[in-house]
């Protein structure tokens, strides 16, 4: 079966050209590094686009899937415009989020609005601008959203949000789907939540239900096993109070291949479970086949994108490891600090035959645990060398954070030797535009 990129580790358009130097995009990351400085995310337009193909020929046998780009991923608002030019909706969790689309000049109207706890600002926008969907979470949430749609006089679409009770084999902090989780409504409680909107909530339209199992899943069978507790809930309801729901939606997940340990399965493999599972279990128990909504965030951007270090300092620890430092780390990537991801790199130039070493690869920021990769073997790296970080595209950027007052990187996306910035890098203005003195405090000088 056809490979696609999330089983690779390293972009689609990576090279290594004659002056033995990586290139991304068709572009030198030399230049990229002189031109736009360190550290900077790439992100490669080919492998992204690829993908989103790869996701689109996968369904292309089941014309009822409405595609979610997970904007947790990696959003801001050349990506919106990128995945909205492959015909993709979005997953949103925030205003945010659903502002960064609106002001890309895009609308919300195949979107999804999700999350455990929208606030009722959120929720009004995302209905003033005719949301597709609200995922509804909770009773508390259920009800914000009825008020919400009343006081503009619509009637929102919805699906519930439930907890099916599947495990998958996945670091703790990301698995979703088990019982014991703060996501959406437990089985039991969803008869509650039906009869609410058939009794009071005059203006939610329920139109089936949602369900994400957890992130970076390397096992396909979950999804045949969400997708028949969906299928089964939705005859016990049909059984219940006679209303046919016709959508699911399943989520996204699907891995990707950070280090030669993953084995993450394709997006056909993925989806040829996912079909046989829709298959099997609408003639088990009797349905119409369900609109599907899936919402992969991880393996859209996360192999597409790269970022780019230079080497400061470095120490040897007699008897011990040899500690490269990196001119960025947990603040731009808190993902091996937060799950103990390995990540994998290259040396951007590589002379033949050079010396290589096994070092650690440490972060600037002050914490023991900033190590962004623990013992790799690379060729000998010098103060001022180029280091490439792999799979960097998804949840880097976005959980990106300032700690230490360090700037955020840039971020460029390259194609064909164009290399265009996608979000500058910070500046010290920006670091402290929004920073107050109380006049009080002027008092003292
Ligand atoms: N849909 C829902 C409802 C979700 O909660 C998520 C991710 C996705 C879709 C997209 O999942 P993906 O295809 O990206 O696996 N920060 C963590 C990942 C957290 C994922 C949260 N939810 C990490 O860096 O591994």
């Amino acid at each position: 079966m056809k490979n696609t990129p999330n089983q690779n580790i390293k972009p689609l358009t990576l090279n290594r050209n004659s002056d033995f130097c990586l290139e991304i995009g068709g572009c030198d990351m030399q230049n990229l590094a002189a031109k736009f400085g360190t550290p900077l995310y790439i992100y490669d337009e080919q492998t992204i686009r690829q993908i989103a193909k790869d996701y689109k020929n996968a369904f292309n046998n089941y014309p009822k899937v409405n595609m979610m780009y997970a904007s947790k991923a990696f959003m801001v608002q050349s990506v919106a415009k990128l995945l909205d030019s492959e015909g993709f909706g979005f997953d949103l969790v925030s205003g945010g989020e659903i502002y960064t689309v609106l002001s890309a000049g895009l609308s919300i109207e195949k979107s999804v609005f999700n999350g455990s706890n929208k606030n009722y600002d959120e929720i009004l926008l995302a209905i003033e601008n005719n949301i597709g969907r609200i995922s509804v979470d909770n009773f508390i949430e259920m009800a914000m959203v009825d008020l919400a749609a009343k006081s503009l006089d619509k009637k929102v679409n919805i699906l519930l949000r439930i907890t099916p009770g599947i495990e998958c084999h996945t670091h703790e902090y990301i698995q979703t789907g088990h019982l014991d989780s703060k996501f959406g409504f437990d089985l039991t409680q969803i008869d509650e939540a039906i009869e609410l909107i058939n009794d009071e909530y005059e203006n939610l339209v329920l139109k089936g239900l949602h369900a994400h199992i957890g992130s970076q899943i390397f096992e396909t069978k979950v999804y045949y096993d969400e997708i028949e507790v969906l299928l089964k809930e939705i005859r016990r309801i049909k059984d219940k109070y006679d209303i046919e729901l016709s959508e699911i939606n399943i989520g996204g997940g699907l891995g990707i291949k950070y280090n030669q340990d993953d084995t993450p399965p394709s997006i056909y493999e993925m989806a040829d479970v996912i079909l046989k599972s829709i298959e099997d279990n609408t003639r088990k128990y009797g349905l119409e086949k369900p609109l599907i909504y899936i919402e992969p965030g991880r393996s859209i951007v996360g192999t597409s994108g790269v970022t780019l270090y230079t080497v400061g300092s470095s120490k040897q620890v007699p008897n011990g490891r040899k500690y490269v430092a990196v001119d960025g780390g947990m603040a731009d990537n808190p993902r091996p600090s937060m799950y103990q991801a390995v990540y994998t790199a290259d040396k951007v130039e590589e002379e033949k035959c050079e010396e290589k070493e096994t070092v650690t690869i440490a972060g600037r920021f002050c914490e023991s645990g900033d190590i962004l990769i623990k013992d790799i073997t690379l060729p000998k790296l010098n103060a001022g060398d180029l280091l490439c970080v792999y799979n960097t595209g998804a949840y880097g950027y976005s959980m990106s954070s300032n700690y230490n007052r360090v700037l955020k990187p840039a971020a460029v996306l390259v194609n064909n030797g164009q290399a265009d910035i996608i979000v500058e890098r910070e500046t010290y203005e920006h670091l402290v535009s929004l920073d107050k003195i109380p006049e009080r405090l002027n008092r003292y000088e």
